[in-house]
């Protein structure tokens, strides 16, 4: 789970939620740290 959304916000993703892309906000994977404590945030306020 956390992997799979480190992942989208990083690379970009599209066709989950509709048919609007989601751009890659770390396409040279040189800022993983930040990604993964954006991940991790996101999930703590979800649950
Ligand atoms: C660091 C900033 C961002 C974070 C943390 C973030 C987070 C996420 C996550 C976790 C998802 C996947 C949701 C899921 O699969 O259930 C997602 C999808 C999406 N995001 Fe972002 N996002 C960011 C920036 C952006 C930006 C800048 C845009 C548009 C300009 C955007 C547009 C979208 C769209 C359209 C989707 C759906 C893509 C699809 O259908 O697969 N996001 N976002």
């Amino acid at each position: 789970m956390e992997n799979g959304l480190v992942m989208a916000v990083s690379n970009g993703a599209s066709g989950n939620w509709g048919s609007m892309p989601m751009p890659a906000n770390d396409p040279n994977g040189t800022k993983q740290t930040d990604m993964q404590g954006l991940v991790r945030y996101m999930l703590y306020q979800a649950n």
